[in-house]
């Protein structure tokens, strides 16, 4: 099969480094992860022959995160839940700051706070659900479960990835204006990384975990 029938979600599965590929094109890998290449470049407007060389030069697997499910879930938790957890409360407080000193100015991110205020708050319970309920369930061989909470938590996702659309909007694609204080700065940088983790995060459960216990419809 040629890479641009392949599903943008396989490839990003099988191809180390792909993800950050599609992020910096601005494919969606995670939530509409089962889209064709060719399709999915041409919704974004994206150069098709370009991008299959640039995901063809990718050099071989290096620091993948792990498969097996066991394996896969302490990763989760440790790189991406722990990590959300430090990582949100500091931009949410940075983001206070840069609107409180910069709210005359024209680009200032209004609303940005809240935002990620709400996403922090949305993402705590939605981890909780995945920690208290889902990956111990996982954990004890629950293969037979039924897909229920798994689709549960992939609508959630769905709902983070629109939300992810919102927080490029308020931050102009994490683009800083010109002249903009260090704060500001580090602030969209901060909302770039969130950005970042958060689709590898759920195209890792999405697209990698949840298929080995429910097999995606
Ligand atoms: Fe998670
Ligand atoms: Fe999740």
């Amino acid at each position: 099969m040629s890479l641009e029938t392949t599903l943008v979600r396989d490839i990003a599965i099988g191809r180390p480094g792909a993800t950050a590929v599609f992020r910096r094109h601005k494919i969606d890998f995670c939530c509409n992860g089962a889209a064709p290449l060719a399709d999915a470049a041409e919704r974004r407007g994206v150069n098709l022959a370009a991008l299959v060389q640039e995901l063809e030069n990718l050099a071989a697997a290096k620091g993948a995160a792990p498969t097996e499910p066991e394996a896969l879930i302490d990763h989760i938790l440790e790189r991406y839940h722990e990590v959300h957890r430090r990582e949100f409360p500091e931009a949410i407080r940075m983001a206070k700051r840069v609107e409180a000193v910069h709210r005359e100015k024209p680009a200032c991110p209004s609303g940005l706070a809240d935002h990620l205020t709400l996403m922090f708050e949305e993402l705590e319970s939605h981890h909780q659900k995945e920690e208290l309920m889902l990956f111990p369930m996982m954990r004890a061989g629950g293969v037979q479960m039924t897909g229920l909470p798994i689709q549960r938590m992939m609508t959630e996702h769905e709902i983070v990835g629109e939300q992810l659309e919102t927080l490029a909007e308020l931050t102009t694609d994490f683009i800083p204006p010109s002249g903009a204080c260090t704060t500001w700065r580090a602030l969209y940088q901060a909302c770039q990384k969130l950005d970042e983790d958060l689709r590898e995060h759920m195209h890792l459960e999405n697209n990698v975990l949840f298929p080995q216990f429910a097999p995606p419809v």
